[in-house]
């Protein structure tokens, strides 16, 4: 497939510095063969007019579990340990396979609508998840989640491996698999060091929550005498490629910990916020050098999967904390959601628009009012966005929405099932 994008603003990376130019836009099969002012092919699949569009990179949620959706506006105000024990686990026993693959469709849905092209996720029942990545052609970085409170931990196992090793055969660059330790108050010490030497066998990333809220750190602390990032970190979790939600609550030695690893931090404005868990300390992990980058977390604590929302908030929220209008530009924020998420993922080659790279990108249409007038549209994008502009979506080269209409998800299917599994789980049954 080659396609056009011709005469539109784009948003070009200029040594760490985003600007916008004027450029016609070439993709050939999965990658963006040309940026430039007049382009030299003239024989495409799809050629679309560019003007009054804006084409920003592919947006990647680093944090999620898609299939959350299904619980979304169910379990809200309230604190995190009712949040999670009383409400979304007791949920999650009643979901089959089937309605994990709906949940997580409804989720990549929503993504795309909002200009997201890549994701990681956490989730149960293999197949399910993967199989909507792969029917839907996003991008992602997933993993089943493991647990071992319940007794369950080496079955769990057995089938994140076996889903990688099904996948192994099937040669899709798109999908990416990490193994993922839920937290260190889920998994016991010794499930934690299978996880790890499983990881360190295979050469898999490691994708866990950590340090999301005080009782996490001071129940660690109290069992073990460290922090759950020292704690971590001595069961050598670091050493293999590790993106860690959250990060709430470090102390300096941790943050030394994740520099010196070179751990990932996905940070979750909204659904720290909304489960009042606090701020996680972005200004002092960015000064350090930490790759810090973006995600929503699940449906059921944020309540949207929406990257745009989560830039505004990640932004305005520690201008706010720290008194400080400075803090945390448009800049960063773009960053943090292209790519940071995409380094922090393991997908190279992705995260800007440019020739070279993959053909992930998304396109707003800049005929809105909250676009007018034109001063500067790195400032729009972050603070004047909500997610609904973004016209055209595309990933691996393949238009996934083109003018809001989706052309590899059956939308009203979707909508169908969802509130179908929404009406049993309503009735506990
Ligand atoms: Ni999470």
């Amino acid at each position: 497939m080659k396609i056009l994008i011709d005469n539109a603003s784009v948003v070009i990376n200029n040594d760490g510095i985003y600007s916008i130019k004027t450029k016609s836009i070439v993709i050939e099969d999965k990658y963006i063969k040309e940026v430039e002012d007049t382009v030299s092919d003239d024989e495409f699949d799809l050629v679309i007019d560019g003007r009054n569009k804006l084409v920003i990179p592919g947006l990647v949620n680093a944090h999620n579990h898609s299939y959350m959706t299904l619980f979304r506006n169910s379990a809200d105000d309230l604190p995190f340990d009712k949040w999670l024990f009383e409400k979304i686990i007791p949920q999650e026993d009643q979901l089959s396979g089937d309605n994990v693959y709906w949940g997580s469709m409804l989720g990549i849905m929503e993504m795309i609508y909002t200009g997201t092209t890549c994701f990681a996720d956490m989730y149960m029942f293999v197949n399910e998840t993967s199989r909507a990545v792969e029917e839907s052609g996003i991008r992602a970085n997933l993993s089943r989640g493991l647990v071992d409170i319940d007794g369950g931990g080496d079955r769990r196992l057995d089938e994140a491996l076996s889903e990688i090793k099904d996948y192994e055969k099937r040669d899709n660059e798109r999908i990416k698999f990490s193994l993922a330790p839920h937290a260190p108050y889920t998994c016991s010490k010794d499930y934690l060091e299978k996880v790890i030497s499983k990881a360190h066998q295979l050469n898999l990333g490691i994708n866990t929550h950590l340090s999301e809220t005080r009782k996490e750190v001071n129940d660690i602390q109290d069992q073990f005498k460290v922090t759950p990032t020292g704690y971590l970190n001595q069961l050598g979790l670091f050493d293999q490629r590790t993106l860690a939600a959250h990060c709430v609550y470090l102390t300096e030695e941790d943050m030394d910990i994740l520099y010196q690893k070179k751990v990932n931090v996905a940070s979750n404005p909204t659904s720290n916020l909304k489960l009042g868990n606090g701020v996680a300390p972005v200004k002092y992990l960015v000064n350090k050098g930490i790759n810090v980058c973006l995600g929503t977390d699940g449906a059921a604590s944020n309540n949207t999967l929406n990257i745009f929302k989560e830039m505004q908030m990640i932004s305005l929220i520690h201008k706010g904390v720290h008194e400080d209008a400075e803090l945390i530009t448009a800049q960063e924020a773009l960053y943090f959601a292209t790519s940071a998420g995409a380094k922090a993922l393991g997908f190279k080659r992705l995260g800007e628009v440019k020739a070279g790279y993959l053909a992930d990108l998304s396109i707003i249409d800049l005929d809105k009012p909250q676009y007018y007038p034109r001063n500067n549209l790195i400032a729009a994008l972050v603070y004047s966005t909500t997610g609904e502009e973004v016209e055209t979506v595309i990933v691996d080269g393949k238009v996934l929405m083109h003018k809001k209409i989706f052309k590899t998800i059956d939308v009203e299917r979707v909508k169908y099932e969802v509130t179908k599994i929404n009406n049993r789980l309503k009735r506990g049954i």
